[in-house]
């Protein structure tokens, strides 16, 4: 595995690459692996010759109050499971390397990242899109997988991909849970034992959704209802967002008559968890 550092170094790489007609997969994370991150490399495997994992915690998509100084880093065990999953370059740049001090473009998707983690997080997803931009320009991807915890953020960036014309193909990677039904994240390690337990009202709620869904339930106001009954029992959990809105275009829905995105993000003490289930009628 070759281990590249600069945002120059993996053009050229990737040029040379394309030149010989080799089909490239990007997985892109801030690193911090998990096995919802082996599970994304994985799938580009099955689509791609030459994987390119790139790892950057993007300072730009956080906002001045979140947890951009702490969130969890350690590139060597980084490194020794890319090599391990077979990811052929990791591409971990410098901050400064990537953008310019007197940077002034960004990318912006103006609808579907206004509401939910955009409207609890602004300027997040002008971060996201930016940053993805840049590691489409720079690693020269035919595919890429993003997960589907991050419900908002694939949706925006099959958003910006149709747009903005960029040939890569955007492959969702389902979402991967613990064996008592927490979905992974990065975030986790944060969890106390006892905030680890309270976290699975996320999964709790979803699970209600999906069985009242199933039992004839479509008014989403009633739904929202009963998921915050449930989040509200739990004494660590604050809701940042219960959202039931259309599967396609993140827009508010009153009655679950197309598919639906239920989507939560929930403080479990300081720690901001985000989850997610798609129901279809
Ligand atoms: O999902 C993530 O880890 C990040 O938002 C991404 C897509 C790598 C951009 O920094």
């Amino acid at each position: 595995m070759r281990i590249i550092r600069t945002a120059y170094e993996m053009q050229q790489t990737v040029l040379a690459l394309r030149a010989q007609g080799r089909r490239i997969g990007l997985v892109p994370t801030m690193g911090f692996l998990h096995a919802g991150h082996l599970s994304l490399i994985r799938l580009a495997r099955e689509r791609s010759d030459v994987i390119i994992l790139s790892l950057f915690v993007n300072p730009t998509q956080f906002g001045p109050r979140e947890d951009l100084a702490k969130y969890p880093r350690d590139f060597d065990r980084d490194a020794a499971l890319c090599h391990a999953a077979g990811v052929d370059i990791l591409f971990a740049p410098e901050g400064a390397d990537l953008y310019a001090p007197d940077a002034s473009v960004w990318v912006v998707e103006e609808k579907l990242a206004a509401g939910l983690c955009g409207a609890a997080r602004p300027g997040h997803f002008r971060g996201v899109c930016t940053v993805v931009v840049k590691l489409f320009n720079l690693c020269l991807p035919q595919i890429a997988v993003f997960g589907e915890k991050d419900a908002q953020q694939l949706r925006v960036i099959r958003r910006l991909v149709r747009d903005l014309n960029f040939p890569v193909e955007i492959i969702p990677g389902p979402i991967i849970r613990e064996p008592d039904g927490l979905a992974l994240s990065s975030r986790n390690v944060f969890l106390s034992a006892e905030e680890r337990r309270q976290a699975l009202v996320l999964r709790r709620a979803l699970d209600e959704a999906e069985r009242l869904f199933r039992a004839g339930a479509r008014d989403a106001e009633a739904l929202r209802s009963a998921l915050r009954l449930i989040i509200g029992q739990v004494p660590a959990a604050k809701v940042d967002y219960i959202a039931v809105v259309d599967d396609d275009t993140l827009a508010p829905v009153q009655t679950l008559d197309q598919p639906a995105l239920v989507a939560l993000a929930v403080y479990i003490g300081q720690t901001r968890l985000i989850d997610n289930t798609v129901l279809k009628p």
